[in-house]
């Protein structure tokens, strides 16, 4: 298994931030869901910091992976592909990782417009720079629930792309991006 990112394949570390945040977004969106269901109680608390634990983790690895991108550029797209289509796919990467960023802000926001504590794991909790602020707090979490809804709609765009380049166009780019690959890496 290779480290660094080639022509043709995804490395092991861009491969690793890759799926771990698909993991980590996989249990973020119905934690999200679920936690603002629940009535007050040790319960939602909990789930509140879990959930806002979990979103911490997401940023840190979001500034290592885009770290390890600028250092290891990823491997670029068949030239072949229609123009539209590369364009497209920029713009669905571009606005994943601006939208993801967007929502990890609006999240903190809204918990210190709350004056709701961020902890980590019980390990620490941020300090609250900001003037606490009810009606901020609803604006910022409406806005959280919104771009939420928007990277499910990215995601889902992002996600059926790769399986129309698998089964439909059956090229490399999904093999690119998994650990184990039936073809040969470098036959391009
Ligand atoms: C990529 C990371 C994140 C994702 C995908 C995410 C997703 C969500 C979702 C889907 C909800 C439910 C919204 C609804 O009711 O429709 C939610 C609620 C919430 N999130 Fe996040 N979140 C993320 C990061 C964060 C972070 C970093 C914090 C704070 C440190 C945070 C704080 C909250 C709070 C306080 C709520 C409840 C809002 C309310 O009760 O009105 N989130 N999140």
């Amino acid at each position: 298994m290779q480290w660094r990112n080639s022509r043709t394949r995804y490395g092991l570390p861009a491969q690793a931030f890759h799926w771990g945040i698909v993991l980590l977004l996989m249990i973020l969106f119905p934690l999200g869901w679920y936690m603002t269901d629940l009535p007050l109680g040790l319960e939602k608390f909990e789930a509140y910091q879990l959930h806002k634990s979990l979103g911490l983790i997401v940023f840190a690895v979001l500034l290592l992976r885009l770290l390890w991108r600028w250092r290891n550029p990823p491997p670029p797209l068949p030239t072949e592909l229609p123009p539209l289509v590369r364009l497209a796919a920029k713009f669905t990467h571009f606005a994943l990782y601006g939208m993801v960023f967007a929502q990890i802000g609006l999240g903190i926001a809204l918990s210190f417009k709350a004056n709701a504590p961020i902890g980590f794991f019980k390990l620490f909790s941020l300090p609250n720079p900001l003037t606490p602020d009810k009606q901020a707090a609803e604006w910022l979490s409406t806005a959280h629930s919104w771009t939420g809804n928007a990277i499910v709609s990215l995601i889902a765009l992002h996600a059926g792309a790769a399986l129309w380049h698998h089964f439909v166009r059956r090229d490399d780019i999904l093999r690119r991006m998994l650990p184990i690959s039936a073809d040969n890496p470098d036959k391009h």
